[in-house]
């Protein structure tokens, strides 16, 4: 890893964040994009006490020419690209019939089309070295999530984008990777968005029991090394994968139990 040029999408927050300092462990020079430039000003700091060269550009993923000129300031600094990190990314929780279909909206906007014009972009770069593209999926993004129609639809999208492109470009030598990570503690479900397209302000778990980002981000730095083609974080993500294929009305019973037991299930 040690001199490459990885670019984060979502580093100023949970994963993307966690997963900047594992670059930095690694001796990779970073471009670490979201919108909040002042968090993302303060990874940077972090970062750099691994003596890494680091730059942060403001990027809404969700907007096409940002995610152009996102591409087009790494090249002009770091003379090309790795690795792409595709991690930027927002959930909402509302059920569908109660819901303004502009969060949906939204949702496909950040989530796919995001990755999908940095992917565009950077692909001509990725190519020439050979390099990696890895998308952060979700369990919602191989079994449908109840209360979350968009997110699962938008990370669902993602799987047929990135499955395609990874056959496309078999004989190109660039890997592509797909992580799985479970419920993760991180900011994703305070600021998810309600069936209004507000954000929820809290988060209807107990953040303090899920896995921490750190652990997706050793995981995303090990895929990325070892080329890894997918990686599904947590046993209970494996077991929902499986069992949606092998009884999937089994599945969607006990997806449905599991989603009334949250705290203000929108079941209730
Ligand atoms: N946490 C979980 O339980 C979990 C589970 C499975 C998968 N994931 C996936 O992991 C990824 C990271 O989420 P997280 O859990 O780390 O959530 P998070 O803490 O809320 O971080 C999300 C990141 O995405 C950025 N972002 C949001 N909208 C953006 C936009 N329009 N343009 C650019 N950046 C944008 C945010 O930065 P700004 O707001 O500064 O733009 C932030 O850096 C997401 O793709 C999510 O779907 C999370």
């Amino acid at each position: 890893m040690k001199n490459k040029t990885i670019i984060i999408t979502g580093a100023s927050s949970g994963i993307g964040e966690a997963t900047a300092y594992a670059f930095a462990k690694q001796g990779a020079n970073m471009v670490l994009a979201a919108r909040s430039i002042d968090k993302l000003q303060a990874v940077k700091q972090r970062c750099e006490h691994f003596n890494v060269q680091v730059i942060v550009v403001k990027c809404d993923v969700s907007i096409e020419k940002e995610c152009t000129e996102l591409i087009n300031q790494t090249v002009k600094i770091f003379g090309g690209v790795d690795v792409l990190v595709n991690n930027a990314g927002v959930s909402m929780r509302a059920m569908f019939a109660d819901c303004d279909i502009g969060v949906l909206k939204q949702l496909m906007d950040i989530n796919f089309w995001g990755s999908v014009y940095c992917t565009k972009y950077a692909l001509p770069y990725l190519i020439a070295k050979k390099g990696s593209v890895v998308a952060v999926s979700s369990v919602a993004g191989l079994v449908g999530l109840p209360a979350r129609t968009g997110y699962s639809a938008s990370k669902f999208a993602l799987e047929g984008f990135m499955q395609s492109l990874r056959i496309e470009t078999l004989k190109s030598g660039i890997h592509v990777g797909m992580m799985y990570p479970g419920y993760t503690a991180s900011n994703i479900r305070n600021v998810a968005l309600n069936h209004t397209g507000a954000t929820q302000q809290e988060s209807p778990l107990d953040e303090s029991k899920l896995m921490q980002p750190e652990t997706v981000a050793d995981a995303i730095v090990k895929m990325v090394k070892n080329r890894k083609r997918q990686q599904i974080l947590t046993g209970i993500g494996k077991v929902s994968k499986w069992l949606n294929i092998l009884l999937p009305s089994h599945s969607d019973k006990a997806i449905y139990k599991f989603v009334a037991k949250e705290k203000d299930s929108p079941f209730k």
